[in-house]
């Protein structure tokens, strides 16, 4: 956008002007500027499909949203590893927003999967960060191809959801730049999305929506960030210090709460205007290139042909965990379809990202369509609502003895994961395992199926020959899981995160999600893999995992810039593998490469994603594929230079199927000016992750400085829950006010697992909202006096119980 148009602009806009350009006007629209012929733009969820409020706005979106079409969710694409095909769904997506006037496509979740129990993990793509960052950047590439924006989200560090609004997440900086902000700085720095919305939570005791490191400095300086940085849904803090520090847009709108304090801010000389300037600024450039997309010629999108890439995506998506060899199925057997779920899908989750889809197929449908009407027999054989039920068991034992061969539908229904709370456990619902256990020797011919956005354990593992994860697969998922069963489609999606055997097994375990004020990241950089890898703590399934119909043999991997390299950070090392189809099916192969340094000074993962391509073979064809891999991909965080850096060592580069299926390792010497450090005694609890002994003496010395204690729940602040005051004889009746609004607004059958999703959620965002958005969130109802008088008056010892 030209600077001269930016700045005539800023020119002509009074104060009050600027400070409300840098509010929402609703829920979903920003200010315009008639006189000015400023357009009110639209923005809104996201992230896998169009979720547009045809009515009115609400914070969860329970009001109907247009049809439009569902994608399979993030888990799933990630599991695909085809930037291609996610690049394609983008300008899908792009096209529905075009077609309905949306400026900016809320997504994609680009937060790292830091424990298999997190709320949103479905709607995430990967616990590592190279993945997600490719994955990120191939969806935002192809939205943005469209003239439509994006929104990078939850930056950062939030990952999960209890407390989500107001936790403070504690996390040493080394950490923070391999893991937690990679994924970020990659989608900015390849793509730059039109807007990056900073996350609910603190970070290191600053809300992201006002921490100058993570926004101005390290986003914006660092990173070369062009666009705006939005808050997330209610994320504001300090409204003044968000504008100083870096956040340039708040919403949804806080009506003129925030507005006057801007103009005061401006009037008393707290915020300069150049200050104030630089957010509007970039709101303008915002609504100038909506405007030109707005104002062209109107893309209609073609839903029907979206049906079709939906599947074409799902079928990517499938990832094959087991197979003994009873899958495919060949035409002509007799099958018995067993599992409620196949019959009422779960194909995507809930919160904020519920699509209206506007076609959805059943799984048994499309296994009719595969095997013929007259070979599928069916019984739910468990209810959704998990009302136990001997009888559907019986029928199920009786419908499976009939049959060849039997598909079970397993998986987690809403109220087991869904935005605004965590997930308790890694089960599947009893009343499956009951089901599953209960069909004995049925299940030697039994595959299952999984319907579900993040791991489960499996405790019938050995039992059953096949297994099939279909993730949340969209409105076309059923047809994708019905062709890899047939063998129509050859599965390859390989896991972008770790099945855990135990969930003790996870490292963050112990301190997930951490107490309602904070969460310390002690187990730092040991997450997913990383962790399983390097300690060799056997998965369930490992990272990279996902088997085929076909078989892939790698050959020569050669280094084409020898064994030894004089390397800066302006080289790279090349290296070549050959992939050939040695079975007798086409099918595709996702080609991983692993780092790992032989001795380092600091506390280093056996290997580390560094590349990855995915690969289309005929029977019989080989294919060459170079790996380039950088500077970059060698170093970890040096806090100290406060850069990157790759000590002089032996380093080993893996080639793999998955992290654990390794087919050939390179070996290449690296001089680099960068000696190796004395390793710090003190972080010797991080040099052997498997005694997972992350105690206060190590976590204080990784983080530098002594571990924070939390803030204390009294006094109260506006920055307390409403939870938090629920016991107070002042905060109960407001507490259960808001909870019987939100519960209304969700309503529907308390006996059906959606329902009793949504009144889970309703609870949970009720409880952890922070009483300084409740102004926000019901204006009619609450004044910002009006809280603040009430805090007054709960910390007032008198009224207190
Ligand atoms: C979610 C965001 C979403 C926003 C708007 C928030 O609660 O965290 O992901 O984009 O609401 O619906």
């Amino acid at each position: 956008m030209s600077d001269t148009k930016i700045n005539q602009l800023l020119a002509e806009l009074t104060l009050e002007e600027k400070a409300m350009l840098c509010t929402g006007k609703d829920f979903w629209t920003l200010h315009g500027i008639e006189r000015l012929s400023l357009p009110s733009i639209m923005v809104t969820d996201g992230p896998h499909g169009l979720r547009k409020q045809a009515g009115e706005g609400d914070h969860v979106g329970l009001n109907a949203a247009v049809k439009a079409t569902c994608f399979p969710t993030a888990s799933g694409l990630a599991a695909s590893w085809n930037t291609k095909l996610v690049e394609e769904m983008g300008v899908a997506l792009g096209k529905e927003c075009r077609a309905e006037d949306v400026s900016v496509l809320l997504g994609p979740g680009t937060n790292i999967k830091r424990n298999p129990l997190g709320g949103r993990n479905f709607e995430y793509f990967s616990e590592d960060p190279l993945l997600a960052g490719d994955m990120s950047a191939a969806w935002i590439k192809g939205v943005q191809s469209q003239g439509v924006g994006t929104s990078l989200k939850h930056y950062a560090v939030n990952n999960h959801e209890h407390c989500r609004m107001t936790v403070d997440a504690v996390v040493d900086q080394r950490t923070l730049r391999e893991i937690y902000l990679p994924a970020f700085e990659k989608a900015v720095k390849k793509t730059q999305p039109w807007t990056v919305m900073c996350s609910y939570n603190k970070v290191n005791g600053t809300y992201a929506a006002e921490h100058k490191q993570l926004l101005d400095d390290i986003l914006v300086k660092e990173w070369g960030f062009e666009g705006i940085i939005v808050t997330d849904w209610g994320a504001n803090n300090d409204r003044v210090e968000g504008v100083k520090n870096g956040q340039h847009l708040e919403m949804p709108s806080s009506g003129d709460m925030n507005t006057k304090k801007i103009i005061a801010a401006v009037e008393n000389g707290q915020l300069t205007m150049a200050e104030l300037d630089k957010s509007v600024a970039r709101v303008l450039a915002l609504i100038l290139k909506s405007q030109a997309s707005l104002e062209s010629d109107k893309v209609e999108a073609d839903l029907n042909a979206h049906h079709e890439l939906a599947a074409r995506i799902a079928e990517e998506t499938c990832v094959l965990l087991k197979n003994d060899g009873l899958l495919p199925v060949a035409p002509g057997k007799k099958v018995a379809v067993i599992g409620a779920l196949a019959n009422s899908t779960r194909y995507q989750g809930a919160g904020s990202s519920k699509i209206n889809p506007f076609k959805l197929e059943q799984p048994l449908d499309e296994i009719k369509k595969q095997f013929g009407d007259d070979n599928v027999s069916y019984t739910a054989g468990y209810h959704l609502n998990d009302k136990e039920d001997s009888a559907e068991i019986a029928k199920a034992i009786e419908l499976a003895k009939q049959a060849d061969v039997v598909f079970l539908f397993a998986g987690l229904t809403p109220k087991y994961e869904s935005e605004g709370f965590d997930r308790q456990h890694l089960n599947l619902p009893q009343v499956q395992l009951d089901l599953i256990a209960a069909l004995g020797e049925q299940l030697n011919k039994t595959v299952v199926v999984l319907q579900n956005g993040a791991p489960v354990v499996l405790p019938f593992v050995e039992k059953v020959p096949a297994i099939l994860e279909a993730y949340l697969g969209g409105q076309a998922g059923a047809s994708a899981v019905a062709k890899v069963l047939s063998g129509e489609v050859n599965p390859s999606g390989k896991l972008a995160e770790t099945f855990p055997a135990n969930l003790d097994d996870v490292p963050s375990q112990p301190y997930f999600p951490g107490t309602t004020k904070q969460v310390q990241y002690r187990e730092a950089i040991w997450v997913g893999y990383r962790y399983f890898d390097t300690t060799k703590t056997k998965a369930l399934f490992p990272f990279g995992h996902g088997l085929s119909y076909t078989n892939f043999t790698y050959y020569h991997l050669t280094l084409l810039s020898g064994d030894k390299a004089s390397f800066n950070e302006n080289d790279s090392i090349k290296l070549q593998i050959t992939i050939t189809n040695t079975g007798n099916k086409a099918g595709a192969e996702v080609v991983q490469c692993y780092v790992g340094q032989k001795s380092s000074s600091q506390p280093r993962p056996a290997k580390e994603l560094k590349a990855f391509e995915k690969v289309f073979l005929e029977p019989g064809e080989s294919k060459e594929i170079e790996f380039e891999l950088d500077y970059r991909a060698f170093a970890y965080w040096d806090e100290a230079q406060s850069s990157w850096v790759a000590e002089s060592d032996e380093y080993q580069i893996h080639i793999g199927s998955s992290v654990e299926d390794i087919r050939d390792t390179a070996t290449v010497f690296l001089n680099t000016t960068v000696a190796k450090k004395q390793p710090n005694a003190a972080l010797k609890a991080y040099f052997e992750p498997e005694k997972r002994d992350f105690n206060d003496a190590a976590f204080t010395a990784l983080l530098g400085y002594d571990i924070p204690a939390p803030t204390p729940i009294t006094p109260y602040t506006v920055n307390s829950t409403l939870g938090e005051i629920a016991n107070e004889p002042l905060g109960k009746p407001l507490y259960e006010g808001m909870l019987s609004v939100f519960t209304q607004m969700m309503g529907g059958d308390q006996n059906d697992s959606a329902a009793e999703a949504d009144r889970l959620m309703a609870e949970s965002m009720v409880a952890d909202m922070p009483l300084r958005n409740l102004p926000v969130f019901n204006s009619q109802q609450y004044s910002e006096d009006q809280i603040l008088q009430l805090i007054a008056s709960l910390n007032n010892k008198e009224t207190r119980i």
